[in-house]
């Protein structure tokens, strides 16, 4: 067997305000208690388990026993097979009770540590990295940005993006760079040229990256095994540490028209996979496999941004939540769904969500690209499809000649027409995601694209994730709203 890689030291990259941060004096106390279990302790001012109004937890969740779960947990309702998982003060369990409901350690429950660690065994190759527990990806993100970011730094992301990530960032000083993305993702080639040719007067070079590999939220898109190692590469010859935040990495799809009983192919290889130097940061999340209001997930890192990752959560949000971290130790332990059942779930949780995929871009093409106005690519992963609106088709549509500085300006009126489609859209009882919500927050004098990214924005994001009812609801409104708008020229209705 050969040996893993030893990571090279990548502290030159934490900000001023992680090499400030000092360790929560109360915290190492906690730790040399919980080391010590023997040790008389008088520190501590936690409410003793005792008090906890709580002797028993049971968890009601679905059977994994069938070959498509999900399937079966849908359509069986109430009737559905469900296993319980109980966890009591009166059984062996009792240990797992009281410290998930007391104050713990900040990276997390030493046995949800070991279900994660599990997680990561069977579906990336980390043999160096450690794990973090988080509130979800959100707040290991904003706390990932956090660490690495010094003020007036330069980051770089994905032109399109989960917006609310960056604009937390931008709050702490940083410059966001967008990276141009196609229907295959973040574009290497782009990556590399803004790095070459980085003008100094702009400050550092950007040192961080945050992206999405999986049905990239907005856009859907899903970067192949070549551009990841492209991207793996420069990060490597630049120094750039990669957040990968990958939500949707366990909803990967077959190409359409396949009748999917049961996800079979291999899950896409993570970036985290590729890592050797301990440079990429992973961010996983149970938000979109289990529940958003869990607010439990994990980060996946280099040991040293661990450690600090741990010093800060000491001193802020102090440790994962409870209730959740017994949920998923019980549910992967040896009396849940254990490892197995949890593939058997999350592939088939794949297989529904392609149907709706398939069932939402079946409507499509019936009521939207049968306008000839919109246009959409399939997402391999993910819950989102991306709308191209072919604004230049409408009677309205402006191009403006370049202005004679020859600087980047404005010339069409996308953002003008998409604001209008999106204000009929809701005219006829139907909400859908402009673009604009997702460009990523960044200086415009520095906008070097061909044409300005509102120039850009003529798309919408819709999403599969909601009921067949929506969406069969929805798509007529839209193929309706696009057919009425292109065809008048007055603003409203
Ligand atoms: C790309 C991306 N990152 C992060 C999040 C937040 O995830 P969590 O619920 O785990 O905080 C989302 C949620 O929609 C997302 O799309």
């Amino acid at each position: 067997m050969t040996a893993a890689p030893q990571f090279i030291d990548l502290n030159h990259h934490l900000s001023p305000e992680t090499l400030a941060r000092k360790v929560n004096p109360l915290k190492d106390i906690i730790r040399v208690v919980t080391n010590n279990p023997q040790l008389i302790s008088l520190a501590n001012g936690d409410p003793h388990h005792s008090l906890y109004p709580i002797r028993r937890i049971d968890y009601e969740v679905a059977s994994v026993a069938s070959d498509d779960p999900v399937a079966q947990w849908k359509s069986l309702g109430a009737s559905a097979p469900t296993q319980i998982l109980s966890t009591s003060k009166d059984d062996e369990s009792k240990r797992l009770l009281n410290s998930a409901l007391a104050y713990g350690h900040g990276a997390g429950l030493s046995e949800a540590l070991r279900v994660v660690t599990d997680i990561n065994i069977k579906y990336h190759t980390a043999p160096n990295h450690v794990v973090t527990m988080t509130l979800g990806n959100a707040d290991a993100i904003t706390k990932c940005l956090r660490m690495l970011a010094t003020p007036g730094d330069s980051f770089l992301a994905d032109e399109f993006t989960f917006a609310p990530m960056p604009m937390a960032a931008e709050a702490h000083g940083v410059n966001w760079v967008p990276v141009k993305i196609d229907s295959g993702g973040l574009v290497p080639e782009e990556l590399e040229r803004i790095l070459a040719n980085w003008d100094p007067k702009r400050g550092r070079r950007p040192h961080v990256l945050y992206t999405t590999p999986c049905g990239q939220n907005p856009t859907g898109s899903t970067l192949s095994q070549e551009r990841r190692k492209q991207i793996y590469d420069i990060a490597q010859r630049y120094d750039i540490i990669i957040i990968e935040d990958d939500p949707y990495y366990f909803l990967q799809y077959d190409a359409p028209g396949s009748e999917p009983a049961h996800m079979t192919k291999d899950f896409a290889k993570s970036l985290l996979s590729i890592d050797v130097d301990g440079r990429v940061i992973r961010i996983d999340t149970f938000s979109k496999i289990m529940a958003p209001g869990m607010r439990l997930g994990w980060i996946t890192s280099h040991p040293a941004f661990h450690t600090h990752l741990v010093k800060f959560i000491d001193l802020s949000t102090q440790n994962p939540h409870g209730f959740g971290q017994i949920l998923i130790v019980e549910l992967l332990g040896p009396h849940g769904w254990q490892l197995a059942g949890f593939d058997r779930w999350v592939r088939s949780l794949c297989a529904d969500y392609q149907r709706r995929r398939d069932f939402l871009l079946a409507l499509f093409e019936r009521d939207v690209a049968s306008t000839g106005f919109a246009s959409a690519d399939v997402p391999e992963a993910g819950m989102f499809i991306w709308v191209r609106v072919d604004v230049e088709k409408h009677p309205r549509f402006v191009r403006a000649a370049d202005d004679a500085t020859g600087a980047n300006v404005v010339k069409t009126n996308t953002t003008t027409l998409m604001t209008e489609l999106f204000d009929a859209c809701i005219a006829d009882g139907l909400v859908i995601c402009p673009s604009s919500v997702f460009i990523l927050p960044a200086d415009p004098r520095y906008d070097d694209m061909p044409s300005p990214i509102d120039d850009r924005s003529n798309f919408i994001r819709v999403t599969f994730a909601g009921s067949e009812e929506t969406m069969a609801a929805g798509i007529p409104i839209l193929g309706r709203v696009l057919k009425e708008f292109f065809a008048g020229s007055s603003p409203t209705k």
